[in-house]
């Protein structure tokens, strides 16, 4: 009994044992089949995601060439287009139907300009290249022809083509009627017209140069202008390219004694609305004792006034600078009345001193974009305010001074009062003494006060 139960048992063991082993495949197949199922259920899924990014490129790409299309619809101009497509690159090229284009501006070289853009560009991304020749009227008979090559390129993140770079030659400017390009020639008409403008160069560099007398043997040396030389035209300027020429290198146009030590310690003193034949030669003795160069801002009238003043600040080596003719505030004249502001003035320095004064101090510091691209030279304020036309107070003037003086400050006086003249010895002094060097405004800013910023001290300037 005992041996049977037990055999029994065994069996019933056997059993149940089995009955585990058969569970444990069937789980374990389970898992292989739900590993399998998941898998191939990812791969259907890729795939899709695969096909589904392929279609939105495509989309876009439609969408990309529709909108390169109606941008090439908008010139009114009958193009003709070629349309190629080579692995993930498309490229299409826009040439005008019936106009003959101009010899330097041919479809050959169009499709040299993207080859070389396609090549440089070497990239595995989807691209799109259009290269165009673009033309425009200019005038009744003035047309223009360039080369444009525009490249788009997929961005995988954000799925949408985006430009990335855009490449236009030079335009040539050619006659509609008679299909000629426009010439320097063209332009001058004549050799006596070509020897007028080099004149007209020569005076230009001799103005502009720092050190005349070094210069002034390879000045009259320089070579003639002739119509073999470069010149580029263009609606708004001839460029005509001068013979190499020692004139031409810029360490010829400055002088060492100009550059300032970066370590000092400058300032400039500037004076308004002079001169006055009275106060302003008192003021030219003190500097004179004093051994100091400052920067006159003059009103043309009061130069007209007082020729003899303003030939002596010149020759006392001071800077000479435009503050108007008739100090109107400038930003409310009109164009012409600006001009004519800006005219006056220089042509009452220049009558007086021989000298064209290259910086401008708008009246009451006014100015904005509009009057700075008139005026055209730069435009320079001051960041220590005297307050000498308000106190005229000698000592006030001495302490303003002294007390708000900083390293490339631009100090604000008037040399019509005889109280800021009677202040300028001592205010010269405690600037010394502080360790400042008294300098012009242009000796300050060197060569780099540029038309269209307005400079506020050294290293203060903003674009206007
Ligand atoms: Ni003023």
């Amino acid at each position: 009994m005992y041996e049977n139960h037990e055999r029994a048992s065994r069996s019933a063991r056997h059993q149940k044992k089995a009955t585990k082993n058969h569970r444990k495949i069937i789980i374990a197949l389970l898992i292989v089949l739900a590993v399998v199922l998941a898998g191939s259920y990812l791969k259907v899924q890729q795939v899709e995601t695969h096909r589904q990014k392929a279609a939105r490129l495509a989309e876009q790409e439609t969408v990309t060439l529709q909108k390169i299309q109606s941008q090439q619809d908008r010139s009114k101009i009958a193009f003709d287009k070629q349309i190629s497509k080579e692995k993930q690159a498309t490229t299409i090229f826009y040439t005008p139907k019936d106009i003959k284009l101009p010899e330097d501006v041919s479809e050959a070289q169009l499709k040299e300009l993207v080859a070389n853009e396609q090549e440089r560009l070497k990239t595995s991304k989807p691209t799109i290249l259009v290269g165009q020749v673009n033309v425009a009227k200019i005038a009744e008979h003035l047309e223009s022809f360039a080369l444009n090559v525009a490249n788009y390129q997929w961005n995988g993140n954000k799925e949408v083509f985006e430009k990335v770079d855009e490449k236009n030659t030079a335009p040539i400017y050619t006659n509609t009627e008679t299909g000629e390009k426009i010439t320097g020639k063209m332009v001058i008409e004549s050799q006596e017209n070509l020897l007028g403008i080099q004149q007209v160069i020569q005076q230009k560099i001799w103005d502009q140069s720092k050190a005349p007398d070094k210069i002034i043997d390879a000045l009259l040396d320089m070579p003639r202008i002739s119509f073999d030389n470069e010149m580029v035209y263009s609606p708004k300027s001839l460029h005509i390219k001068l013979p190499k020429n020692d004139l031409i290198d810029p360490s010829a146009l400055k002088a060492e004694e100009d550059a300032l030590d970066e370590n000092g310690k400058y300032i400039a003193l500037t004076f308004d609305d002079g001169p006055s034949p009275t106060t302003t030669p008192r003021l030219l003795d003190i500097l004179r004792d004093k051994q100091v160069h400052a920067t006159f801002f003059m009103l043309g009238q009061n130069a007209q006034e007082a020729p003899d003043v303003v030939k002596r600040v010149h020759e006392e080596g001071h800077e000479i600078a435009s503050h108007s003719y008739s100090h109107p505030q400038l930003t409310a004249l009109s164009s012409e009345e600006l001009q004519k502001e800006m005219h006056d003035a220089d042509k009452a320095i220049f009558e007086a001193s021989g000298f064209l004064p290259k910086n401008v101090r708008p009246p009451y510091g006014a100015i904005d974009t509009k009057s700075a691209e008139i005026i055209g030279r730069p435009i320079i304020q001051w960041n220590i305010d005297s307050l000498d036309w308000t106190t005229k107070n000698t000592q006030a003037v001495i302490d303003r001074v002294n007390q708000t003086a900083q390293d490339g400050g631009i100090i604000l006086m008037h040399d019509i009062y005889p109280t800021t003249v009677d202040a300028v010895g001592t205010v010269i002094d405690n600037l010394r003494n502080q360790g400042y060097q008294i300098v012009s405004v242009s000796q300050m800013l060197g060569d780099k006060a540029k038309p269209l910023n307005q400079y506020f001290g050294q290293t203060d300037h903003r674009k206007i």
